[in-house]
């Protein structure tokens, strides 16, 4: 987690840091920092609290310089006060470091430090290195950059830092393990970044750097090289992001406008790949791969969070649609039990960041054990796009809402668009149903328009529930992930509890825990499972349950029946929870702004889980 920029060039830095630092917030915002170097010395300015209160802090004083960094912090070491935020100093204040990961073995060398009698201002295992660095610099009277590379020969752990040096004021150092940075590359100027957002206003030429790689910017040129010094040549690419894309356009959250943008995104996902007319369908970043998935023996998908879920939607297409066996895993679980992988096995990675630890490491180690890994995630560029043997991107755009939305829909897309290739391959479907279902998935960007019609009732009825306490989401097979989703979406950001759970699973246990005072959101469209769904709610009624439920237009018997009723359009059943998601995104939006929370960057969260 945690926002990383850092300029060097001839603007001043100072509000490109704010707004660099602002954009990259959502990856973490406990406490914000800038530090600056001009003649005065190199100074470091931080404060616990959004970006928004540091900048309110140095209104006064805008410093003035034409190099410095700025980080944004998601604390794992140390709670989240003014001492930890980032930048931290070395023991002489003539260094600086800010720092994204987890330098695991940070408590070893402190002690080493500590008995050589250095003393730390904070908590955090980033001041470790840094003061690690001063100490190695002391002993070796090395350059700053050997220092900086013997220093992190010796760190376990994941990290992209950057370093100044009040001795030069035309260098950055920077380097990564594990965690993402970018170099934007202007005219006579240089950006280091988490993502490219700080950076695409200024240059659109960027340099992604690679795990183990040092970035070194020092009068005006850029030097790139290995943790064991051989050099690399800088591969430049172009991003193709634009500003509008991060920028929330009129709407008051950037969760509600990536909600709104799901007829976009989902279209978007699709673009160039499906010719629903000529029944044509080619996912071009697997070509080359379709042979060996048409052919796995098994298919494994890891994720976490709402990536997970988009797994959990997957299985059921893929098993349906092309018969071959599924297994989902939180990739956390995943990468530390030994798992039984072959070589005819396919391991798919579902992301958004394309950056999540847990995912990573699960990616590295299917790798090892010679399966075929592939990647679905949305950010271009990103670390599982690069580990990966071959993916599908979903071509969402920037998802900035803390809250995964339209990143799920565009993963679910992507994923039914391969299983229906798969399924085409391996003749496991018929011709007929092969053309149709790609006329079907070609409609939902309009039909998913007319589920967010239903938006003004779906802020009634979140009215009628703000004050809740708890939440069951209910659906069955396909809708079953849904529901998961559904009470994901509400705990993340209103903080009121709320349980996924499989319609039918509700009488072994859960049901214990209807009353009046509990509101139950059943998935209820209308395919195969829907009158034993009917049944579960009629359980729930039963036990004075208060049931709003997600119905298919046209549907009858529910009205009578449950409390609220929300209607979306009819669809093929495996495409269902593309419009069944959507209902529950907007009912879990509006209760969290009705209760007054910070929609796009709930407590405790940050959007990408760079450590594990
Ligand atoms: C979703 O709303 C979450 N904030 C979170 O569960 C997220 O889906 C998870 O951390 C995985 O992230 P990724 O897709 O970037 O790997
Ligand atoms: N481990 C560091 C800290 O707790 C960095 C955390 C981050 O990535 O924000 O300060």
């Amino acid at each position: 987690m945690c926002g990383i920029v850092a300029y060097v060039g001839h603007r001043q830095a100072y509000p490109l840091l704010i707004k660099g630092l602002k954009r990259l917030e959502y990856r973490g915002y406990d406490s914000a920092g800038v530090a600056l170097l001009n003649a005065d010395g190199l100074k470091v300015f931080k404060k616990k609290g959004k970006v928004a209160e540091l900048e309110n802090e140095l209104k006064a004083r805008e410093p003035l310089a034409t190099i410095g960094m700025g980080h944004t912090r998601w604390a794992t070491h140390g709670e989240p006060n003014d001492k930890n935020a980032h930048p931290h100093y070395s023991s002489n204040s003539k260094l600086a470091i800010i720092h994204n990961g987890i330098i695991e073995n940070f408590a070893t060398i402190k002690k080493n430090l500590q008995k050589k009698g250095y003393e730390f201002r904070s908590d955090t295992d980033s001041e470790v290195l840094i003061q690690f660095i001063e100490d190695i610099q002391k002993e070796t009277g090395a350059t700053l950059e050997e220092t900086v590379r013997l220093a992190l020969h010796e760190v376990v752990g994941a990290y992209a830092i950057v370093i100044m040096t009040e001795d030069d004021p035309t260098q950055l150092i920077a380097a990564r393990k594990g965690s993402p940075l970018v170099i934007g590359i202007g005219e006579e100027e240089f950006f280091f970044a988490s993502d490219a957002t700080p950076i695409i206003e200024y240059t659109k030429e960027v340099v992604y750097l690679d795990d183990l790689q040092i970035a070194v910017v020092r009068n005006g040129e850029l030097t790139l090289q290995n943790l064991d010094k051989t050099t690399q040549i800088p591969y430049i690419q172009k991003v193709e992001m634009e500003l509008e894309a991060i920028e929330k356009g009129g709407y008051e959250h950037f969760m509600l406008k990536e909600i709104f943008e799901q007829p976009r995104s989902i279209a978007d996902s699709m673009r160039g790949r499906l010719n629903a007319e000529d029944a044509l369908l080619e996912l071009g970043g697997l070509r080359g791969y379709m042979d060996k998935l048409a052919d796995a023996k098994r298919i494994v998908i890891v994720g976490c969070g709402t990536s997970w879920h988009a797994g959990l939607v997957a299985e059921y297409i893929f098993e349906e649609l092309a018969r071959i066996p599924v297994e989902v895993e939180y990739a956390s679980e995943f990468r530390y039990r030994n798992p039984i992988i072959k070589e005819k096995d396919i391991v798919i990675a579902i992301s958004q960041s394309g950056e999540t630890a847990d995912t990573l490491a699960a990616l590295e180690l299917a790798k090892s054990k010679g399966a075929t890994i592939l990647g679905v995630c949305n950010v271009v560029g990103s670390s599982i796009a690069r580990i990966t043997h071959a993916g599908a991107y979903t071509h969402a755009g920037p998802e900035i809402g803390v809250a995964s939305t339209k990143a799920f829909t565009a993963q679910v897309t992507v994923l039914t668009l391969m299983a229906i290739a798969v399924a085409k391959k391996r003749k496991t479907i018929s011709e007929d149903l092969y053309r149709q279902l790609l006329i079907e998935i070609d409609t939902i960007p309009a039909k998913v328009e007319r589920v967010l019609k239903a938006s003004e009732k779906i802020k009634e009825i979140a009215y009628i529930f703000t004050y809740a306490r708890n939440f069951i989401y209910l659906g069955r097979g396909l809708n079953f992930p849904v529901a998961l989703e559904g009470a994901l979406k509400l705990k993340e950001i209103s903080y009121i509890h709320a349980e996924g759970y499989p319609a039918a699973e509700m009488k072994h246990g859960p049901i214990a825990l209807i009353d009046e005072d509990m509101p139950v959101v059943v998935v209820a469209t209308k395919d195969s499972s829907y009158d034993k769904v009917v049944s579960n709610i009629q359980e729930v009624k039963a036990r004075k349950g208060r049931v709003i439920a997600v119905v298919t237009e046209g549907e009858k018997q529910l009205h009578e029946l449950v409390d609220f009723v929300i209607e979306i359009p009819k669809t093929h059943e495996i495409l269902v929870p593309l419009l069944s998601s959507i209902p529950l995104q907007l009912l879990a939006y509006y209760i969290a702004v009705m209760r007054g929370r910070n929609v796009d960057q709930p407590r405790n969260l940050a959007k990408s889980v760079t450590v594990e």
